[in-house]
């Protein structure tokens, strides 16, 4: 057992080139095809392995951990963890890590991509088109709403929120508005173009709100009936942190019913699969939560987690201390006494 090879599991497909780096000190256990693993198989896997690989679509929390008497890292290739019980992590000595930063601006371009689509008709132009309905050029055909000049409310101002108002502001002339937990240092507001407003006032002022802040239980549906009837009928909303924040069903009845003007979503409650409601609208844009997803950024993404898990599990130059640790406190706490540190799984402002 003294000198048994670690091993790592690699939750899905990612790039092979990048993941054979684990290889150097690792026993590498893969996984070949896109799998919706149970968590029962979660389970298995994390048993028998020193660290792991994982990615949004395996939950690891205190069940799929209790009998992993060897493990001490994850590395989630993603920025949010929503799927972690960070908690549950820290308290086991498990050190967590994810992949901020690489994505930043790739997600920001998708962001200002979906709001665009949507509030200028876009996918709904190319289907009317493609179905041939486009007869005769008419002046007042697909009249959607401005992005320049426009008020653009954003609710979560970390790094995505940033790069999103820096577009906004610097690039298309908006007024920005945003609401968080805490409020940005006057000198970054001003560098992005933003102003602090409570959330309420930001539902009744956006021409279009879009949302990119963590997902966590406290803010289920912070999107819902009563919010979207504070929204302007003209407003467009985007969604592309995670669908829980939104309840569905209020939205396609407020883009059913003429109370909101058009909706673009990237993530969604039950994702994969999409509510027959929202399927059933013309007036939203739906794409499958490829917010990061430009081959460089992707790429990125699977290199930083790498690094981490290599460094997590006491290897390479960061031998110890994965560069974007989530629970390092609450790791090193467990160790020294037992001691558990709640971990920072509702960090509005790291995103
Ligand atoms: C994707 O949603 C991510 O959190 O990286």
């Amino acid at each position: 057992m003294a000198d048994r090879r670690p091993r790592v599991w690699v939750s899905q497909p990612l790039f092979d080139d990048i993941v054979a780096q684990l290889e150097a000190y690792f026993e590498v256990v893969p996984t070949v095809e896109v799998t919706a693993h149970s968590s029962a198989d979660i389970t298995a896997r994390l048993g028998g392995v020193d660290g792991a690989l994982v990615t949004l679509n395996e939950s690891v929390g205190a069940a799929e951990i209790a009998g992993a008497a060897h493990l001490r890292a994850i590395a989630n290739v993603g920025v949010g963890y929503n799927n972690l019980d960070v908690e549950a992590l820290g308290a086991a000595g498990i050190l967590a890590s994810n992949t901020p930063d690489v994505l930043t601006e790739t997600t920001a371009d998708l962001g200002f991509a979906l709001l665009m689509a949507a509030a200028r008709r876009i996918t709904e132009s190319e289907r009317w088109l493609r179905d041939g309905q486009w007869r005769q050029w008419s002046f007042t055909t697909m009249l959607g709403a401005d992005i320049h000049g426009a008020t653009l409310g954003i609710v979560g101002m970390g790094r995505i929120g940033q790069a999103i108002a820096r577009r906004a502001h610097h690039g298309f002339g908006m007024k920005v508005l945003y609401h968080n937990r805490s409020r940005l240092p006057v000198a970054l507001e001003q560098d992005v173009g933003a102003v602090y407003t409570g959330f309420e006032e930001l539902l009744a002022r956006a021409d279009h709100l879009l949302l990119v802040l963590p997902y966590t239980p406290h803010n289920h549906h912070l999107v819902d009936a009563a919010a979207l009837a504070k929204m302007k009928p003209t407003a467009t909303l985007v969604n592309i942190a995670r669908g829980g924040l939104v309840d569905e069903l209020a939205l396609a009845d407020a883009l059913a019913n003429g109370r909101l003007a058009a909706a673009g979503l990237d993530v969604y409650e039950g994702e994969p699969q999409v509510r027959p409601e929202l399927l059933a609208l013309r007036n939203i844009v739906l794409t499958p939560h490829i917010g990061s997803a430009s081959l460089a950024t992707r790429r990125a993404m699977v290199q930083l987690a790498v690094d981490n898990l290599i460094a997590a599990l006491g290897h390479g130059p960061d031998a110890g201390h994965p560069a974007s640790a989530i629970n390092a406190d609450a790791v090193a706490a467990a160790k020294a006494g037992g001691v558990t540190v709640r971990g920072k799984k509702t960090d509005l402002d790291k995103r």
